[in-house]
């Protein structure tokens, strides 16, 4: 953290692949991925192999899980061979996601309808079934609906932790909505709202207003918010290895928590370059350093 209580914010502008290997074990207390839903057979298995199998701490690949964890993608493979090239990008980067989780830390997979049951049943066998801490539904209400099936509005967060007696989690300080029927409760409890569930209704990014930054996947602040507020402390560290415009890094900053960051694409750096003139912005794995603007340096 700055002495300004501002958090101090790393944009890395490089694949998070290697710019994540070079970052130290166990240091983040909240990661938070929102990689592309799964677009096709384009990205492939280039980068399959980037790291040995079962590195990172507590992951089950080793033994029984590990032979069910195999299995079990050997299966979804016959059901869906699009998903399975997807899970094949997906799965080096979230093994090393797992390797930096802090042992108090908590990791957030940002999916659409499409993956997120596939990836609730590998990800169980993978880091264990008894790290699965929720299921949250971020449902919005925003373009055409179709009227040959229930229009899907929904995302699918999966939220993991490292370790189920240590993980770090504060409803009290939690962003709270106003209740459904307030005559129900006392006006104290009406005004101060209640605690949101696993169900969040939360509008997209308004197409007009300050928190809009033009690019094209953009998340809200508000449901970040949430998420940095429960599972982080001002002066935690949180990483977002596919960081697009930044929002898991301005939120963080504005919470007085610190912030890594990683984009392959330069239109995204740029637009975190304006989004948080304060952040140091470094070319390529920490290793190089070839830090390229900013002045906060962590
Ligand atoms: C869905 S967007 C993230 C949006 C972000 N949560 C926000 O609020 O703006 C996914 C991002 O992952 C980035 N990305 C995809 N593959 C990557 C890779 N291998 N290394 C680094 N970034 C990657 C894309 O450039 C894109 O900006």
């Amino acid at each position: 953290m700055s002495e300004s209580g501002r958090g101090r914010v790393e944009i890395h502008h490089g694949d998070n692949l290697a710019v994540a290997a070079a970052l130290a074990s166990e240091t983040f207390t909240l990661i938070y991925l929102d990689p592309p839903f799964n677009t096709g057979r384009t990205r492939e298995r280039a980068i399959e192999t980037a790291r040995p199998v079962g590195e990172a701490p507590g992951i089950v690949r080793r033994g029984f899980h590990g032979r069910e964890y195999e299995r079990l993608r050997g299966d979804l493979r016959v059901y869906d061979d699009r998903f399975d090239d997807y899970w094949g990008y997906l799965e080096p980067r979230l093994l090393e996601a797992w390797r930096l989780l802090a042992d108090d830390g908590t990791l957030y997979l940002h999916l659409d309808y499409r993956e997120a049951h596939y990836a609730k049943v590998l990800l169980d066998a993978l880091f264990g079934r008894d790290r699965f801490l929720n299921e949250l539904i971020w449902a919005y209400d925003y373009g055409a609906k179709t009227r040959r099936r229930w229009p899907t509005k929904h995302d699918t967060i999966l939220v993991y932790v490292k370790n189920p007696d240590r993980y770090w989690f504060d409803s009290e300080t939690v962003d709270r909505e106003p209740y459904m029927a307030p005559g129900l409760v006392t006006p104290e409890k009406a005004a101060r709202g209640k605690l949101p569930t696993d169900v969040w209704w939360h509008t997209i990014v308004p197409t007009t207003g300050r928190e809009k930054t033009g690019y094209p996947t953009q998340k809200p602040e508000g449901v970040l918010r949430r998420i940095v507020q429960a599972s982080t402390r001002p002066g935690d560290l949180v990483l977002d290895l596919f960081a697009g415009s930044g929002t898991t890094g301005a939120v963080a900053s504005a919470l007085g928590r610190d912030a890594v960051l990683v984009d392959s694409n330069p239109d995204a750096v740029s637009v975190m370059r304006q989004r948080m003139p304060h952040a140091q912005v470094v070319a390529g794995a920490p290793d190089d350093r070839a830090v390229v603007s900013g002045t906060d340096a962590r």
